[in-house]
Formats: structure tokens, C-alpha cells, sequence
């Protein structure tokens, strides 16, 4: 983890004292999450606290100590029930974050199993629920016994609450409809599963305690564990708990017991206890699949209505499993795969502005890269300095950074417990960073601009807009050419673009022969690609591509649009008064319309011929994803925001739940806030939905050649 290089920095205090911090911490959120059922961090922050304190222990073995969480079994005993010794002792498992892991476990498994079992090596892939374990005991075919899992060694007696869980058989029938086995059930049966609710039931469970004024739960899985922990199983009886299960701990008075976990699985669904049907067994030559089946367990999590927390991978059989037995408190034949969610925690080392095509000045953190979902991040937004002020985000913080919906990271919030003093707030600066001039707040908005029309970076934004692949799709020109030949002098208007001093440009380095005849080509066969393409890529406020694409079915050119009245524009389907104000306003101001005409002028189509051209995928920028809408939006109704949601393909449902990828979010936004916030839904504003800049920006990454 990129933490140990946090860690070194003087600002955050010396290893012992960052050792210290952390233990006190993660001490807290166990005693929060598994205790009290109410804990205050996301798992992501709780994984990356506790792996900063396992990798910090490991550099200083020096410092370790017997008390530490991180030694500690996690989980205790609440006084106020019967406690209960495990017949076997209750263990967890060791995390694989990601292939690379993966493939060393299993060289681990290779190297200590005799070479002559190499063959006969096999695995089963489950899904790793996120519930509370439980150990459930039978004696001749009754449940007499079920436990949670406390510290592994000593659980609570949750018997009356365990038997209102409707999946779990209150007696083992004598011959079970698989026609695995006809007779009495095993004398003695010790099984392990997970309770868990499903998401629907939790949500419409917090919504109807929500308008009782009651207790709301923070996720499925602590609703599971304070339901499973009711002292009045009456209650639990109300509760949606479900059951799965997965391993036997004991099976006495039984002939045919099995062999490996994938037996172990039919024994399980035999005696009527339910078991997933999405486990998969791999033998060893299948390797490669098993990387590509575990890889894939978003998309399942995606499909079933509960909680994932990963996949787990176990070696399946049972003799194997024996050879290979423990490190601590850890099997060695099995393994937690996770990735590493869409969050992380790092530490914000920088405060960065940055202008935009419009003007508005946006800050930026700069992070230490951090690993999150597969992806490295060093940059996140920081939206605007109210964001950054009512967050109370410093330089030197260590903050919560989120992916979600796989768009630009943003900082969630600073993790205030870990600050020790050294951290810096941060103010706008007074000046634009670029053309050092004065820079103006908006009354209305959040947002700070510059309004120097002639400001470089604008320009060079402007550009780099310009010639994206949603825009005019230069081919050749990215990021480095707009910033270069603005440099240069070359662009001072978009205009220019197509009048490059082509002579000039040949004496810059890295400009051969080839890359030219390239860039000219890209440049010439942009001309072409139609008024809906040109209108997008003039970057008008508001006016993404969808809006484009619905300003552009009503006109036969961005001439005839230029006369277009207010009120015609306004009554556009999916385009309200603020944006038919923001086209007419654009084409108001003389060097805007000059700009237009010289574009045709330099043999640019202003025309909607080119409307074949329209890449569809592009005006489906939204495709595949779910938004909720809160609060009074600024130019659009809600009727209208969901009609150019669904146009750019995306879905619009009433309520805010994990699956939701973007909340938009207006004036005087309600509970869905919260929610979002408290399940780090992205939140967008009007202007960052109609201007697709999400999307797009993720999706036209630097293409320079
Ligand atoms: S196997 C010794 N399989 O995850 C064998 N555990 O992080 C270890 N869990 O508390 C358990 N789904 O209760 C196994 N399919 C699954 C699981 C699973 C969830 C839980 C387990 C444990 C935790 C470990």
C-alpha cells in the first residue's frame, strides 16, 4: 500500500505515534462495528486503517504488541447473552486484494502439497455473503443450538432468534428431495452460515422506521447483526433474515461423509439448509477461468439481491485441506478474494486550481496515488470552495477518495481523528492561476470564475473540447496539442484550429513528417461531421451532446439555430428555459457568431448533413445508469431532467439505494442527500449531467498521438 510513504512524511507524525493512533482507532471501530452494530467509517476506511496498521507492524516488528487489533481475532461478547465455547473453533479468512495474490496463494498451496496431489488439486469459488456468521448445531435431526460468532472462540447463545429465520430448518428431514439420502439425519450436525438480509428488505425496512422517527440501520449486514442480536426474538421475528449455508463443521453418525467442500455443499442442501447455487467448482488446470469467474464478482453482485464482500476460494478437498491447516488464526485452503471497492483513503498532499472551458475555477486535490478499483488515482475533485470549506478539507488531511459508477474520483470527506496539527487550510486564490486575473464568484452559484475571455487555459480547454471524440473528433489532437499550440501562439480562437501554421509546426520537436500528414488529415476530416457534433463541441453551457442532439433535430444548420427565438427553443422537449437562454445568450455576443461563420468559412459544415456521422453511443452517454433526483433544479423540471436522462440512455428510479449511480441534486435537496452521501452515491449537479463531462471525460481520455 501507497500508506507507508504517507506514513514516512514529518507531517503525520513518526511510525511509533502513527502505530499508536491507529491501534486506538481501529480498536474504536471494531468495538463500533461489532459490539454496538453502529459503526461510524465505511468497511473500505476500516480495511485501509487496518492494513496501514498491519504494514506499519510489520516494518517495526520492534513495536508489536500482544493487544493490538491487528493480533486480536476481531469481534467480542456482549454481556447480555449466554455464552457459548465452539465445539471447533470458528476462524477467518485471509484477504486477496486482487490477481496478483491470488496467484501467490496458490503457488503457496503448490509448494507445500506433495507434487503427486498437484493433479487432484481442485477448487470451489462461492460468494463471500456480507451477514453475520452463525454456528448452527443439530442433534438427531433438531435444532437445539445457534451461535454467533463473538471472538471465534466464545459465541452468543442466539437460539430463539435464529429459529424466526425462516430458511433455516427447525428439523433435518429424514430423506432429503435430492436423493442424496434416505434415512435419520447424522447423529450430531455443527454447520456455519451467514445471515444476511436482502438490500430491498433493508431499504424499505430503514424507510418505514425512518417515518416512525425509529432507528435506521447503516447497511444490510449491521441490520442483519442487531437483528440476529434482539434481546426479544419476538422483534427478530419481524425481521427479513435469510440464511445461507457453507461449510459442515461436524457431521457424526454419518456413513458417507464427505470428501471435499463440494460434497460438504450437497450434504449441506440434503439436510434442507440452503446453500448458494452460484458456487463453481475449478480444477486446477482451470486456473485461468477461476482468475476470470473471481474477477467477474461485481457483475454477480450486480445480479443478486444482496450483499457481496468479495468472493472466496477454497481448495475443495478435505484431505487437502487437513495438509495445508493454519497460520494464526487464518486456513491456508481458503482465501477471501476482494477489490478493493471503489474507495480507498490517502492522503491529500496538494490543493490545486484548475480553469475551465467555461471559466469556472475548479479545485483539485492532489493525492498520493492510491489504488482503488483497479485504477491508480493522484487526482480527485474538490468540486468548489464551499465543498472544500464545509468539509473543512486540509492540505495534509487524510481523506476518503471514491470512484463510484467509474467517474472521476472525488474527495468524499477528511478523516479528521488522524490529523495531528500540521494541516493546512486552503482559500481560492484571489487570481486566476493562468492570466493572473482578478478572479469573480458567482452570486448565485458555488462557482468561481474567470471572466478574462483571453485567458490561456480557457482557451487551451476550450480547444482540448474542441477536438474530443464527443466534439468535432480530431484525430491527432489531445490535451498536449491544445496546451502547445496555444503556448505557441498558433490557437487564439477556435477558428484557428483550422488555419495551423503548418510550416511552424514542423520545426517543433517530436513533429516528424508523419505525425503531421496525421494531424492535417484529423483536422480536415472533422470539417465534416455535421452542425450536432460542431454544437457540442463549441461548449455552451448546458449543451452537452444530448442537448445537441435534441437542440439539432429541430434545425438544418447552427446558422438557422443562431435566429433561433427563446421561447422556440425553450419549448424543445428536454431543454428548458435556462439552457434555451444559455444557446440564445452564446450566440447574442458578435465574436461568437463571427466565430461561427469563419468555421464555414474554412469549409467547416455547419449543416446537418452530417447527422450520419452522430456517433449514437456518444448521445447515449448515460447508458446503463440509474440516477435518483432530490431537490428543485435550476433550469430543468424533474419531468423534464428525467426525459434527457432516459434520451441519453439512463434510468430514473424514486429512491437511493447502492445501486443508484448519481443522485441529481438541486436546491434545497431533501433525505435523498443523506442517503447518498451516507452510501457515497455520486452527486451531480444540473450543469455537470447536461454537460455529460462525467462521462465523457472518463471516456475520452488524452489521445494525443
Ligand atoms: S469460509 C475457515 N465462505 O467471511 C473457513 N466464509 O472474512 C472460513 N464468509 O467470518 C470461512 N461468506 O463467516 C467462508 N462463502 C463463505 C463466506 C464466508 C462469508 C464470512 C465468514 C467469515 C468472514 C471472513
Amino acid at each position: 500500500m501507497t500508506m507507508v510513504s504517507q506514513v514516512e512524511s514529518p507531517e503525520i507524525g513518526r511510525p511509533p505515534k502513527r502505530i499508536e493512533k491507529l491501534r486506538e482507532r481501529v480498536s474504536h471501530h471494531q468495538y463500533r462495528y461489532y459490539v454496538l452494530d453502529d459503526p461510524e467509517i465505511s468497511d473500505a476506511e476500516f480495511d485501509t486503517l487496518f492494513r496501514e496498521l498491519q504494514t506499519l507492524e510489520e516494518q517495526y516488528p520492534e513495536l508489536r504488541d500482544p493487544n493490538s487489533p491487528t493480533v486480536r481475532v476481531g469481534g467480542g461478547v456482549a454481556d447480555r447473552f449466554e455464552k457459548v465455547t465452539h465445539q471447533v473453533p470458528v476462524l477467518s479468512l485471509a484477504n486477496a486484494f486482487g490477481d496478483e495474490d491470488l496467484h501467490r496463494w496458490r503457488d503457496r498451496l503448490l509448494r507445500l502439497l506433495p507434487e503427486e496431489e498437484h493433479t487432484r488439486l481442485a477448487y470451489v469459488v462461492e460468494p463471500k455473503f456480507d451477514g453475520l456468521t452463525v454456528v448452527l448445531q443439530y442433534e438427531d435431526g433438531q435444532f437445539t443450538l445457534g451461535a454467533t460468532r463473538g471472538d471465534g472462540e466464545v459465541g452468543e447463545n442466539i437460539t430463539p432468534n435464529l429459529r424466526t429465520v425462516h430458511q433455516l430448518p427447525l428439523r433435518i428431514p429424514t430423506s432429503d428431495q435430492n436423493g442424496r439420502r434416505a434415512g435419520a439425519p447424522p447423529r450430531r450436525l455443527i454447520v456455519r452460515g451467514e445471515v444476511y438480509v436482502e438490500e430491498s428488505d433493508f431499504h424499505a425496512f430503514n424507510r418505514e422506521q425512518a417515518s416512525i422517527g425509529e432507528r435506521t440501520y447503516a447497511n444490510p449486514r449491521n441490520f442483519a447483526a442487531g437483528s440476529l442480536r434482539l434481546l426479544d426474538s419476538g422483534v427478530s421475528a419481524g425481521r427479513p433474515l435469510k440464511l445461507w449455508t457453507y461449510q459442515i463443521f461436524l457431521e457424526e453418525g454419518e456413513d458417507d461423509s464427505p470428501d471435499s467442500h463440494w460434497e460438504s455443499l450437497a450434504h449441506l442442501q440434503s439436510y434442507g439448509l440452503p446453500v448458494c447455487r452460484e458456487s463453481r467448482r475449478f480444477g486446477d488446470d482451470e486456473w485461468d477461468e477461476l482468475i476470470s469467474f473471481v474477477g467477474r464478482w461485481h457483475e454477480l453482485r450486480s445480479r443478486l439481491p444482496y450483499e457481496l464482500d468479495g468472493m472466496v476460494v477454497k481448495v475443495d478437498l478435505l484431505a487437502h485441506q487437513e495438509q495445508l491447516g493454519f497460520t494464526g488464526k487464518d486456513p491456508r485452503w481458503a482465501v477471501a478474494f476482494k477489490t478493493g471497492g471503489e474507495e480507498a483513503t490517502t492522503r491529500l498532499t496538494d490543493i490545486g486550481v484548475k480553469v475551465g472551458r467555461t471559466g469556472a475555477v475548479t479545485p483539485n486535490a492532489v493525492l498520493e496515488p492510491v489504488p482503488i478499483g483497479g485504477v491508480t488515482v493522484q487526482a480527485a475533485t474538490l468540486h468548489n470552495a464551499d465543498y472544500i470549506e464545509e468539509l473543512d478539507i486540509r492540505i495534509g488531511d487524510t481523506v476518503l477518495v471514491k470512484r463510484a459508477g467509474d467517474v472521476i474520483p472525488k474527495v468524499v470527506r477528511p478523516i479528521k481523528e488522524l490529523r495531528d496539527g500540521a494541516e493546512r487550510s486552503w482559500k481560492m486564490p484571489a487570481v486566476c492561476p493562468s492570466c493572473s486575473e482578478p478572479l469573480e464568484r458567482s452570486p448565485e452559484e458555488a462557482a468561481t470564475y474567470c471572466v478574462n475571455n483571453a485567458c490561456p487555459d480557457q482557451l487551451t480547454r476550450k480547444v482540448e473540447h474542441f477536438v474530443s471524440r464527443g466534439a468535432l473528433d480530431i484525430v491527432g489532437m489531445g490535451t498536449k496539442q491544445a496546451e502547445l499550440f496555444v503556448d505557441e501562439g498558433f490557437v487564439n480562437t477556435l477558428a484557428d484550429i483550422y488555419r495551423l501554421p503548418w510550416e511552424k509546426i514542423e520545426g517543433l520537436e517530436g513533429y516528424g513528417e508523419k505525425r503531421i500528414e496525421n494531424l492535417r488529415r484529423g483536422v480536415e476530416e472533422s470539417k465534416a461531421r455535421g452542425a450536432t457534433r460542431l454544437l457540442t463541441a463549441l461548449g455552451i453551457r448546458f449543451v452537452g451532446s444530448v442537448v445537441a442532439e435534441l437542440v439539432m433535430a429541430q434545425f438544418d444548420s447552427i446558422p438557422d439555430l443562431m435566429s433561433a427565438e427563446l421561447d422556440t427553443l425553450g419549448e424543445i422537449e428536454g431543454v428548458g428555459p435556462k439552457i434555451a437562454e444559455a444557446i440564445v445568450s452564446y450566440f447574442s455576443v458578435e465574436p461568437n457568431r463571427r466565430l461561427v461563420h469563419k468555421l464555414g468559412d474554412l469549409g467547416v459544415d455547419l449543416t446537418v448533413q452530417g447527422r450520419e456521422q452522430d456517433d449514437i453511443e456518444e448521445v447515449q452517454s448515460y447508458a446503463g445508469k440509474t440516477f435518483a433526483i432530490t431537490g428543485t433544479l435550476p433550469t430543468l423540471s424533474r419531468a423534464e431532467a428525467k426525459a434527457y436522462i432516459e434520451t441519453a440512455g439512463g434510468r430514473v428510479t424514486g429512491s437511493v439505494s447502492s445501486k443508484t449511480d448519481f443522485l441529481l441534486a438541486g436546491e434545497k435537496a431533501g433525505s435523498k442527500l443523506n442517503k447518498a452521501q451516507q452510501l457515497g452515491v455520486s452527486i451531480l449537479s444540473e450543469e455537470e449531467l447536461l454537460q455529460g463531462t462525467v462521462i465523457q471525460r472518463q471516456e475520452s481520455p488524452e489521445r494525443g498521438l
